[in-house]
């Protein structure tokens, strides 16, 4: 008999089905007995919202040079002309960069996490991740097996009280940290915010035990109560920040386009990496993402999408308030894409998915955003479904939750 497991590196055995491909594929079993299925699992776009009218234009108006470009093998670190749009962009946001050295355009943030993993984490690393924390990027850094070390994100994100316990605790483990990986604006899953207070605290604590900072940026342009809050990045003055954000939220997650800033000897090393995994990205994407920069399309589209969460998340809140368990608690998010519910300590929500995914609904359990056993947390997403889905969804899940309170 053929036997397969006999070939996995060690690498290769670690990769399990992950929560999105379990959830994804039973919810396809069960489109596939030809029930509806709603889903409040991933952050992906408002279908409707979408700019595929202003994606047609700039193709159709691509002079012939352009295609040349767009149809040849790339620089690594991304077309030029993307790299100084998104200098740009981001300059709005308090971020300096030199797009010549210190950007790399990457395959959504995720390649960029993964880029951060090779570069940087040795097996053994100390890593210090929020608890809870985005299930993809814990996945991903796992690949090196570090050694987690869990801080409290509350309401006001990444708790510094508890990050400078942690500091002291390792110190007096003798052990040191190599990097932080943080999401200080619309936090994944919890969608808290940092304060600027807390922010520069963790910029102090970096500077006096010397370790390297991570910041995931994805949801921070999507904020229902004023301008985008300031990035670890835009107050750095030590550069001791990496920056990875995305056109997913905030554009089409299928441009697949994402991007990194950081010191340029860092550049330099993650464009040596990602020579390795694909030499360039897509030029086609990169050349609508330039052109969406350029012609003011994202700026444009910002507030609108925003404004569609923000009624999204409104419909969602209404209809828990009626629909859910006495019990259960949750957060009012001021931007993202999540809310966060928490349930007595009995209620196991990663016991209950199959039973949801039969009455028709698929969420994610909250047990994936911790590295230990946590299991009474659901992350519900409101910018994927419709409206009418929404209120259906939500009243589904709030009686199966109240069976099980
Ligand atoms: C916190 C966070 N980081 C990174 C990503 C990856 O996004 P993408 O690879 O689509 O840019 C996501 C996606 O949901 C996310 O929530």
């Amino acid at each position: 008999m053929f036997d397969h497991d006999k070939f996995y590196s060690r690498l290769g055995r670690s990769f399990k089905p992950g929560v999105l491909t379990t959830v994804v594929l039973a919810a396809f079993e069960m489109m596939k007995q030809g029930k509806k299925m709603i889903s409040l699992t991933g952050g992906s776009y408002d279908p409707p919202s979408l700019p595929s009218s202003e994606i047609k234009r700039i193709f159709m108006e691509a002079p012939r040079e352009a295609w040349e470009e767009m149809l040849q093998y790339g620089n690594t670190v991304g077309m030029l002309r993307l790299r100084e749009e998104l200098a740009g962009f981001m300059s709005e946001a308090g971020i300096k960069t030199n797009p010549g050295k210190e950007i790399i355009v990457t395959t959504g943030s995720q390649e960029a996490i993964d880029l951060v993993t090779r570069v940087f984490v040795d097996p053994g690393d100390v890593m210090l991740i929020g608890k809870p924390t985005y299930l993809s990027a814990l996945s991903a850094f796992r690949q090196m097996d570090p050694e987690f070390r869990e801080v409290t994100i509350d309401g006001d994100g990444m708790d510094t009280n508890a990050l400078e316990d942690e500091m002291k605790m390792l110190k007096a483990e003798e052990k040191k940290v190599k990097l932080l990986y943080i999401i200080p604006s619309f936090q994944n899953p919890t969608s808290a915010v940092m304060s600027r207070e807390r922010k520069l605290r963790v910029l102090e604590l970096a500077e006096e035990h010397d370790f390297l900072i991570f910041e995931d940026n994805p949801y921070g342009y999507i904020s229902f109560e004023g301008p985008m809050p300031t990035p670890l990045a835009g107050l750095d003055k030590s550069g001791r920040v990496m920056y990875t954000s995305t056109f997913s939220k905030i554009v089409s997650p299928g441009l697949r386009l994402g991007w990194l800033v950081a010191h340029e000897d860092f550049i330099a090393k993650m464009s040596e990496a990602k020579t390795r995994i694909s030499i360039c990205n897509d030029g086609l994407a990169q050349y609508a993402a330039a052109e969406l920069l350029r012609r003011g399309n994202v700026t444009n589209q910002i507030p609108r999408i925003t404004e569609v969460y923000r009624k999204k998340r409104d419909l969602m809140l209404e209809t828990m308030e009626y629909s859910f368990p006495e019990e259960a608690e949750w957060n009012e998010p001021k931007g993202g894409l999540f809310l966060w519910v928490k349930m007595p300590e009995r209620v196991n929500t990663t016991e209950m998915l199959m039973e949801s995914l039969k009455r028709g609904v698929a969420y994610i359990p909250g047990s994936n955003f911790f590295t230990g056993p946590v299991h009474n947390y659901i992350r519900l997403n409101y910018s994927f479904p419709s409206e009418p889905d929404i209120v259906e969804g939500i009243q589904i899940l709030g009686g199966l939750l109240k069976e099980n309170s």
